[in-house]
């Protein structure tokens, strides 16, 4: 069977994937109901709208489990049936077998096989042959050799599933960026890369997708226009921070703040309005010597179909719109406004925004007021019970975007059930020249104290016993100093 998207994969390991993606939709064409099992952040839930959108459209019966992580209770706990793990499961893999689980897993993380046998690391395809996971059948980047991180996501890893269905499933490349961009794929070269590329062009010339050069900042459908730009960075001379800056700025330059009562936002703004205002940005960085202007100013990819000042019109915002209702238990709102509904769950989602967005400023102002702490490697912060463990990981990400250059992980922390501590681990690009992937050393320094970790290189996170917190940040302080004076000495 060919598929549009076929041409769209130009280079061999994404083709091959298509190709693994192909053999388990045959899979998913066999079965009479699925349980779909997902992960509940921005990826998470966009996965799960392409998964069942497209179960829905075949007639395959199918329900759906929201989760923050896989471990042997909940696996126990969940429904009887055919699974289909989406944005999970590959760290778990051998957790899934023991359970005796036949099961589709649609992933981008490390997967745990990694562990087993050094042989099998090239290629792990090889691996999920072997008997012992019979019942499994897995798409995941690291079985062709592509990076999890950056070239696609769990969303991609299900789009890809999801058009070895059908050609219908194309508008399903929506939610497929959504959750790229909310897994922060673009950090790595500051564009969508991978075959997230491919499914831009996609989506581009089904009319879905626009990507525009811009500002790169949070907030362009949402954010009052000088908020957006006194917040938006921490860089521009006489803006940044600034309270009242940017509307002397704007008056300036002759772009109104309001339209009538209301406040404008940046896409309300003319194409000439903008252009004024990249320019006199752009003439600030250069007159201070800001060279780096990455951050700044980039590709922006947005959804011309949807209204301009909705947070779905732009990848960024809509990620965070579907971040606000899966960390507080609300998976199915988000999952529907994936899938495109802009009536009851559009509206519940926008009001959990709101409260997503305070408790984001109350945690991030929180953390600065208390301190941050350090070892020798390490900043942390252990906030108990006064940040909600599901978004202290986007906390660090604000905390760390203050310091772009700094080579520092930074680990939040915050109370999860009872007895045990969830921690987020976050680091810039400038951590990878240590050589050391923080999924790894978060899975092995949790193993180390009887707890669970896991994710991407430069954002894990780990679920860890109460009592064991000093224990596992000393262990990583350890193991990144160890890291860091090797490299040293080869100097
Ligand atoms: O479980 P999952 O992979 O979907 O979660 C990824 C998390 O890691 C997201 O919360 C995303 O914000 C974060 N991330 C990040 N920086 C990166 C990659 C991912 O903060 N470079
Ligand atoms: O716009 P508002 O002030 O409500 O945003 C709350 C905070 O969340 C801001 O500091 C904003 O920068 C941050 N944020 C972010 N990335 C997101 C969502 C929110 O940095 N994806
Ligand atoms: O929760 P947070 O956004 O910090 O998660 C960062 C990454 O770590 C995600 O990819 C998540 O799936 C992973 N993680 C994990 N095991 C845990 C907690 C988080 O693999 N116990
Ligand atoms: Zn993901």
């Amino acid at each position: 069977m060919t598929s549009i998207l076929d041409t769209y994969l130009r280079i061999d390991e994404y083709r091959r994937l298509f190709g693994i993606a192909k053999d388990a939709s045959r899979i998913i064409a066999e079965q009479r109901k699925i349980i779909i099992v997902s992960h509940i952040d921005a990826d998470g839930l966009s996965s799960s709208a392409i998964a069942k959108t497209s179960l829905d459209r075949a007639g395959i019966e199918n329900e759906v489990v929201f989760i923050k992580n896989l471990d042997p209770m909940v696996l126990k706990g969940l429904p009887p049936g055919f699974k289909w793990f989406v944005d999970l499961g590959s760290g778990s893999m051998n957790m899934i077998r023991d359970a005796n689980i036949e099961c589709l897993i649609t992933d981008h993380h490390l997967p745990d096989q990694f562990d087993i046998d050094l042989e099998f690391r090239r290629d792990i395809v090889k691996f999920l042959q072997h008997s012992d996971f019979e019942g499994i059948t897995q798409v995941n980047p690291h079985m062709v050799g592509l990076n999890g991180s950056y070239e696609i996501s769990g969303s991609g890893t299900t789009f890809l599933v999801s058009m070895a269905m059908s050609d219908e499933n194309a508008d399903m490349v929506v939610p497929a960026i959504v959750g790229a961009i909310g897994d922060v794929q673009d950090a790595n070269s500051g564009v969508l890369e991978g075959i997230n590329r491919s499914f831009i062009d996609l989506g581009v010339d089904i009319g879905l997708i626009s990507v525009k050069n811009d500002l790169r900042f949070f907030g362009r459908a949402t954010r009052p226009l000088s908020k957006f730009l006194e917040l938006g960075s921490d860089r521009i001379p006489g803006v940044s921070n600034l309270r009242g800056s940017a509307s002397r700025m704007l008056r300036y330059l002759n772009v109104p703040l309001k339209d009538g009562d209301r406040f404008r936002v940046y896409n309300d703004l003319s194409e000439d309005e903008k252009t004024r205002i990249r320019t006199e940005i752009l003439k600030r960085l250069i007159i201070a010597g800001i060279d780096d202007l990455d951050s700044i100013f980039g590709e922006t990819y947005v959804f011309p179909k949807e209204d301009a000042r909705s947070p779905t019109y732009d990848a960024k915002e809509f990620a965070t719109l579907l971040n606000s209702c899966g960390r507080y238990d609300e998976g199915l709102t988000g999952l529907k406004v994936a899938a495109g509904d802009r009536g009851e769950s559009y509206s519940k989602a926008l009001s959990l925004m709101a409260s997503h967005r305070r408790k984001l400023v109350n945690g991030y102002n929180h953390i600065m007021a208390e301190g941050i702490k350090s070892l020798n490697n390490i900043d942390y912060f252990y906030a108990g019970k006064d940040i909600n463990e599901n978004i202290v990981g986007i906390i660090a990400n604000m905390i760390l975007a203050r310091d772009p250059d700094t080579v520092r992980p930074l680990i939040t922390m915050a109370d999860s059930d009872p007895g045990t501590v969830k921690a987020s681990v976050r680091a810039n690009k400038t951590f990878l020249k240590i050589g050391i992937d923080l999924a790894d050393l978060f899975r092995r320094a949790a193993a180390t104290v009887g707890g669970v970790g896991g994710g991407h290189d430069l954002a894990a996170g780990a679920n860890i016993p109460a009592g064991r917190m000093n224990d596992f940040l000393n262990f990583i302080d350890l193991e990144i100093g160890k890291a860091v004076s090797s490299i040293t000495e080869i100097k």
